[in-house]
């Protein structure tokens, strides 16, 4: 007995001191362990004379439960005074205000694409995609553009060969090309991309961007374009009324073909879209040569459709004011900080396209 009240006295002690996780776990195994103070306890139960083994035993049980509970609940002090420590270390203070992380900025002519995506996608057409290094068929030929087409002419095109099979393509019409070559239709989609041309001044860069359309079904006539065109230009400029032409033109790959030139007047120094006297040609179209549809094993009596190539960089001048096409490839910080757009606020229709 002696013995009993000695060890839950001294570990009594010991427990009230202010302990952490392991020396609780030591001090564990120094009573309960295999050879701890009070397993040894119980082995002795058996040597223990008859009439006082009841008492010896129970006392130990008491001993035990008490210690126990006692250790079990210093541990659980501990982990919770630990996990309430780890929290205070983690805390976020939301309240903050942000910290200006955001140092890039989207170019005016990917925030262009985007807009010009969201709107097309709005009333079904799906995106594509070509290479920028295109092969002469897809470029030219499957477009009905004959040898003798001054398009082809070195002074426009970038070829990569002396065989001129490949070059950089001049414009996104052979998206045209690839997509109805790997679908059957019906086709709705737009492709948006580079382009280049031999060119460079002001208003023409070496390399710019165009936005292809094509919509074939059965049953698709002029009228659907020009009111396709027309919703496109409302929505991009964000007005309700837009002033628009459509002027006789030429492309080996569309009949008839036209040229569309939008209304703008110039109000206290500033490009007004949609009003005034003045034209400004933003895009060629016309509904699909049977040719062009014949090339990829679509049949022109069944289907027939409109395309168009719209040319973005001039349709992101006008829209951000930005005068000088020249500015777009420069890379001047500076610029690009002035003129970009938050890569967080991605353009859609229903939110906004540009703010
Ligand atoms: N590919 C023509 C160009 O680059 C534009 C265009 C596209 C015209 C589709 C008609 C149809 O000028």
């Amino acid at each position: 007995m002696v013995n009993l009240k000695k060890i839950k006295d001294e570990f009594l002690l010991k427990l009230n001191e202010k302990l952490n996780l392991s020396e609780i776990n030591l001090i564990k195994t120094e009573l309960f362990g295999k050879n701890g103070l009070v397993s040894s306890e119980f082995k002795k139960i058996g040597t223990i004379p008859e009439q006082e083994r009841k008492k010896f035993a129970s006392d130990l049980n008491i001993v035990k439960d008490e210690l126990q509970e006692l250790i079990n609940s210093k541990i659980n002090e501990i982990e919770i005074s630990e996990i309430n420590e780890k929290l205070k270390k983690e805390k976020i203070d939301v309240t903050l205000p942000e910290r200006s992380f955001v140092q890039g900025k989207i170019h005016p002519v990917s925030q262009t694409i985007d807009e010009i995506s969201s709107i097309f996608s709005e009333i079904g057409f799906n995106v594509e995609e070509g290479p920028d290094v295109e092969n002469e068929y897809n470029n030219f030929t499957a477009l009905n553009t004959p040898d003798n087409h001054p398009a082809r002419d070195m002074h426009d095109t970038f070829y990569l060969d002396k065989n001129k099979e490949k070059l950089l393509r001049t414009h996104t019409s052979p998206v045209q090309i690839r997509t109805m070559k790997k679908d059957k239709p019906p086709f709705k989609i737009i492709a948006p991309g580079r382009t280049y041309r031999s060119d460079s001044d002001q208003t023409h860069s070496p390399m710019f961007h165009q936005v292809e359309g094509l919509h074939i079904d059965k049953d698709i006539n002029m009228s659907h374009l020009k009111g396709c065109l027309n919703y496109f230009i409302k929505e991009f400029f964000e007005v309700d009324k837009i002033k628009m032409r459509f002027r006789p033109s030429h492309f080996p790959f569309t009949e008839p073909s036209a040229e569309v030139d939008i209304g703008y007047e110039i109000k206290d120094g500033k490009i007004v879209i949609g009003e005034g006297d003045k034209w400004l040609e933003i895009l060629g179209c016309g509904m699909v040569h049977p040719n062009v549809l014949k090339n990829v094993k679509v049949n022109p009596e069944k289907y027939q459709g409109y395309a168009f190539g719209i040319g973005i960089d001039r349709l992101a001048m006008l829209k951000y004011g930005i005068n000088d096409l020249r500015s777009f490839f420069e890379c001047d910080y500076r610029w690009l900080n002035h003129f970009g757009f938050d890569p967080l606020d991605v353009p859609t229709n229903y939110r906004g396209l540009s703010r």
